[in-house]
């Protein structure tokens, strides 16, 4: 199959890249750049384990067409840390015990980076809805919850 270019901004670098049309976001970010801190589980929606941001806003990257991220700016979990230096809300899960098999654990992050952004101080509830479309097998949902309240709560504010 022939070939196109795709123009992709990912974590604040840009990428020209040659891909099969029907590349999936997720098989360009994984395969091509070798991001694979996000994760392929279901390849169906479902899951939410494969969510990362496109101009900002959450997507399922095995549901979109890496095509359709042309001229995007795409942002993964490897964006949240500085060097070594974890974010607020990786720390918040790692203090919480945020994850057990941790397959769930960057698209959760993905997931709560956009709500804090949308939402500084969101409510249980808004919570609750900001990651209604992630799934934990492991089924940790109270402390991912508390460790997004924590955040929220500004006890964590620096990277370290
Ligand atoms: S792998 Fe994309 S939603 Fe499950
Ligand atoms: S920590 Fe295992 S799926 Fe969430």
């Amino acid at each position: 199959m022939k070939k196109t270019l795709l123009n992709i901004t990912v974590n604040d670098e840009t990428f020209e890249l040659y891909i099969k049309p029907k590349k999936l976001l997720v098989e360009v970010l994984r395969d091509e750049l070798g991001l694979t801190g996000t994760k392929r589980g279901c390849n169906t929606g479902a899951c939410g384990a494969c969510t990362v941001l496109l101009n900002g806003v959450t997507v399922k990257s095995c549901s979109v067409l890496a095509v359709q991220a042309e001229g995007a700016e795409v942002t993964t979990v490897e964006h949240l840390a500085d060097g070594a230096k974890l974010s607020a809300l990786q720390l918040s899960f790692l203090d919480q015990g945020a994850y057990q098999c941790g397959f769930c654990t960057s698209g959760m992050l993905m997931s709560a980076t956009a709500l804090l952004n949308e939402e500084p101080k969101p409510t249980r509830e808004d919570i609750k809805e900001g990651i209604h479309g992630n799934i934990c097998r492991c089924t940790g949902y109270n402390s991912i919850i508390r460790a997004i309240e924590a955040v929220a709560e500004g006890k964590y504010r620096e990277k370290r």
